[in-house]
């Protein structure tokens, strides 16, 4: 190769390098030129046998097309990169919404008992929690409940082999707390609890109650319909009336069951209260002093009320649910429409 054919390569080298139109055709101009099987290398060898007179320049000018060459590629390099990247830039729409994953919301069950626990937390109460599964002492005997009562019968009640049961109520978590502390107390324990009953729509074999708790010198059936009133003031609105019924439970006395006027057609009587204008939450009453005496109270000393309230009842009037079974499918759409 002469001077002026060394020239003319370094017109085209350079020409390639630029007409190269991505990464991989600027590095097959690279290999070609560059590398170690190149163009270049093999002239570098071959500068040994330009004729003397022409060596030096053939030298310094294949140095030259080295250099530039080299220069030349690097460049186009780094500005296929910036269009790469201010493509990938243009192609990417910051105004475009995320994707969105749909937020939760609260249980209506969830709800009702975190609106219950604030206001009996502002009335002094505490919360306090039992097992869903627990013994025959707990749940029936402790309460004063005699051998032979109806709710003992396996039809009523969900016995395990081990000889306990899944709780019937939550009124199980007063004996518990009474054995470990002394009065006065104060306390809602919210919870599970399981009956045999068949599913319809005012019935599920698993609910939720609501246990109250008021143990002190001198507490009375007034505060009792006091607080309860108090408390559906603050729960439904100042509107609703709170009705208490004589009852029996064997372990309050005198014992109550209590409504609430029906919140859905203001007592006049509809499809949700059965035309009768009251929706029956639970019972209460005053703690009989066969409790006392099981947990160690002096009954002459201390008197206390004790209350339920079932959940989802509060849960359908509260929200005009007329099929309590909607509160177990879980079906999403339902759940967003009352969610909090
Ligand atoms: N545990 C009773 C029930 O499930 C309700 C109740 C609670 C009654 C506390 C009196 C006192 O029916």
């Amino acid at each position: 190769m002469n001077l002026d054919e060394l020239k003319a390569l370094k017109a085209t080298s350079a020409a390639e390098a630029k007409a190269a139109a991505d990464a991989a055709a600027l590095e097959a101009v690279r290999v070609k030129y560059l590398g170690r099987n190149g163009l270049l290398p093999e002239l570098t060898q071959g500068i040994k046998d330009v004729p003397a007179g022409e060596r030096r320049e053939f030298g310094r000018l294949v140095n030259e097309l080295k250099n530039e060459l080299q220069a030349l590629i690097e460049v186009r390099r780094q500005e296929m990169q910036q269009t790469v990247g201010a493509v990938a830039q243009a192609a990417f729409d910051y105004t475009l919404p995320g994707q969105w994953r749909g937020l939760g919301s609260k249980h209506p069950v969830s709800q009702i008992i975190e609106r219950t626990i604030d206001i009996f937390h502002a009335m002094g109460f505490t919360v306090a929690d039992g097992p869903d599964i627990e013994t025959e002492y707990y749940n029936f005997d402790a309460l004063n409940t005699p051998s032979d009562h109806p709710s003992r019968d396996t039809q009523d009640t969900f016995y395990l082999k081990t000889g306990e049961l899944l709780r019937t109520q939550t009124s199980p978590v007063q004996i518990r707390v009474m054995e470990k502390q002394k009065p006065p107390v104060r306390i809602i324990a919210p919870g599970r609890c399981y009956r045999r009953d068949t599913t319809d729509a005012t019935h599920s074999a698993s609910f939720h109650q609501i246990e109250g708790l008021y143990v002190d010198r001198q507490v009375s059936m007034a505060d009792l319909k006091g607080d309860l009133t108090y408390f559906a003031h603050q729960l439904m609105g100042p509107g609703v009336k709170v009705r208490f019924r004589p009852h029996f439970f064997p372990f309050t006395e005198p014992s109550v069951e209590y409504d609430f006027s029906c919140h859905v057609c203001g007592g006049k009587g509809c499809r949700v209260c059965k035309q009768s204008g009251w929706i029956e939450i639970s019972g209460a009453g005053m703690v009989n002093p066969k409790v006392f005496n099981k947990v160690g109270y002096d009954p002459e000393t201390v008197t206390g009320y004790a209350f339920g309230m079932g959940v989802e009842r509060i849960a359908m009037i509260r929200y005009g649910i007329h099929d309590i079974r909607l509160l177990y499918d879980n079906d999403k759409r339902f759940l967003d429409k009352i969610g909090g």
